[in-house]
C-alpha cells in the first residue's frame, strides 16, 4: 500500500513591512478599528520585481532543500493561488516549474482561494496513493496587493502578499501518512467574495462582503473540524497544531473557542502578515518549523475557509 506523507515545509517573506500607519496615511481609519476588527499589524508586501510565481519559486527552493531532493525528484507542481502572474494562461504553475529549471514536468493551478492549499494537499495525496506520483511539489503563492482595490477602507487592509510550500512525498509505513482531508464547494455563495470576470468593464480587484463572510467563515470552519475529528475518531489532546486560515483574529479565536483548543495548541500568525490567501496555512506551518514547534511525528490539523464559498479540514502527521 503506498500513503502520501507531509515530507517538508518552506516559505517566502517578502520583505516590505506595510502597518497599519501606512493606511491611516491614506484613508479615513485608526489602528483602533483595524486592530479590534481584525488583529492585523502588518502585512507583507511584495517589491515590483516579483510575481507571484517567483515568491512561489523561492519557496518551493526551500522546501525542496529541507526535503533533500531536487527539482529533477518532483513528478508535480500545482500551485494554488487567485493572484497568478497571468490572467489565465500559462498558469503560475508553469511559470514556477521553469523558474525551478524544469521543462518536462506536469503542472497546474488550483483555484480555491483561501481553501487552495487544502485543496492542493488533497489533489498530491490522491496521486501519490494512486501510484502515479512519488514526489509532489504543492504551493499556496500570493501576489494580492495586485488584486486588492485600495480605495475600499472596508477590505484593503485585510490582506497581504507571501508564499509557502511543501512536498508530499509517497511512503509505505502507514504511521507516516497524511491521516486525512476533506474539501467541500458552494457557488450558491459565490456573490460573498469574487474578483469580477475577464469580460467585465470593472477593475478586477477582490470584492467582499465581510460582515456576512465573517459569520458563514465561523460557523464552516467549526463544523468542517468536528466533522473530520469524528470521523477519524480524533479527540483535541490528539492533536499538537491547530493551524486555521489566517483571515481574521476573530474569526481564529470565535472557531478555536468553539472547538475549545487550549492556546498552546493554536497557531497564529494574522497579527504579522493579514490574510495571504492560499499561502496562509503553508506560511504559519513554516513559522512553526522554523521556531521548533513542528519536528517530525507531530499532528497538525489544518482549517480553511475562501471565495467559492470553498472550505477544507485535514488531519496530518509531519514527516519532516
Ligand atoms: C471586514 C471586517 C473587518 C469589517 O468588520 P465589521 O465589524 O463587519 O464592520 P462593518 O462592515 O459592519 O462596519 C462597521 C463600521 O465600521 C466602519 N468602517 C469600515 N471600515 C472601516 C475602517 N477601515 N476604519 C474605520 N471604520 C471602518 C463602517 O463604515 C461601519 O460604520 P457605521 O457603523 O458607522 O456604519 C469584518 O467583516 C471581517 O473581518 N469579515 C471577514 C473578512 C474575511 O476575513 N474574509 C476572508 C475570509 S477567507
Amino acid at each position: 500500500m503506498i500513503y502520501a506523507s507531509f515530507k517538508s515545509i518552506g516559505a517566502y517573506i517578502p520583505t516590505e513591512v506595510r502597518s497599519n500607519q501606512w493606511f491611516i496615511d491614506r484613508m479615513d481609519t485608526n489602528d483602533e478599528w483595524i486592530t479590534k476588527r481584525t488583529g492585523i499589524k502588518e502585512r507583507r508586501i511584495a517589491s515590483s520585481e516579483e510575481e507571484t510565481s517567483d515568491l512561489g519559486a523561492k519557496a518551493a527552493k526551500i522546501a525542496m532543500n529541507r526535503a533533500g531532493i531536487s527539482s529533477a525528484d518532483i513528478d508535480l507542481i500545482i500551485c494554488a493561488t487567485i493572484s497568478p502572474d497571468y490572467m489565465c494562461m500559462p498558469s503560475t504553475a508553469c511559470l514556477i516549474a521553469e523558474k525551478l529549471d524544469r521543462r518536462d514536468v506536469m503542472a497546474l493551478d488550483i483555484s480555491a482561494a483561501c481553501t487552495g492549499f487544502i485543496y492542493a494537499l488533497s489533489v498530491a495525496k490522491a496521486f501519490i496513493e494512486s501510484g502515479m506520483k512519488k514526489n509532489v511539489l504543492i504551493i499556496g503563492a500570493e501576489k494580492l496587493s495586485n488584486i486588492v482595490d485600495y480605495t475600499d477602507r472596508t477590505t484593503c487592509m485585510l490582506f497581504g502578499d507571501g508564499a509557502g510550500a511543501a512536498i508530499i512525498s509517497a511512503t509505505q509505513n502507514k504511521d507516516e501518512a497524511i491521516v486525512d482531508i476533506q474539501c467541500s464547494a458552494d457557488g450558491s455563495q459565490k456573490d460573498l467574495l469574487l474578483t469580477p470576470s475577464v469580460q467585465s468593464s470593472e477593475a478586477s480587484f477582490m470584492q467582499m462582503k465581510g460582515n456576512e463572510t465573517f459569520k458563514i467563515a465561523v460557523r464552516t470552519l467549526t463544523s468542517d473540524v468536528q466533522k473530520i475529528m469524528e470521523k477519524n475518531s480524533y479527540k483535541n489532546e490528539d492533536i499538537d497544531l491547530f493551524i486555521p486560515h489566517q483571515a481574521n483574529y476573530r474569526i481564529i479565536k470565535a472557531v478555536g473557542d468553539a472547538l475549545k483548543f487550549e492556546d498552546k495548541q493554536k497557531v497564529l500568525t494574522v497579527e504579522k502578515y493579514g490574510n495571504t490567501s492560499s499561502a496562509s496555512i503553508p506560511m504559519a506551518i513554516n513559522e512553526c518549523f522554523e521556531d521548533g514547534r513542528l519536528v517530525k511525528g507531530k499532528t497538525m490539523l489544518l482549517d480553511a475557509f475562501g471565495g467559492g464559498l470553498t472550505w477544507g479540514s485535514a488531519i496530518i502527521k509531519f514527516n519532516g
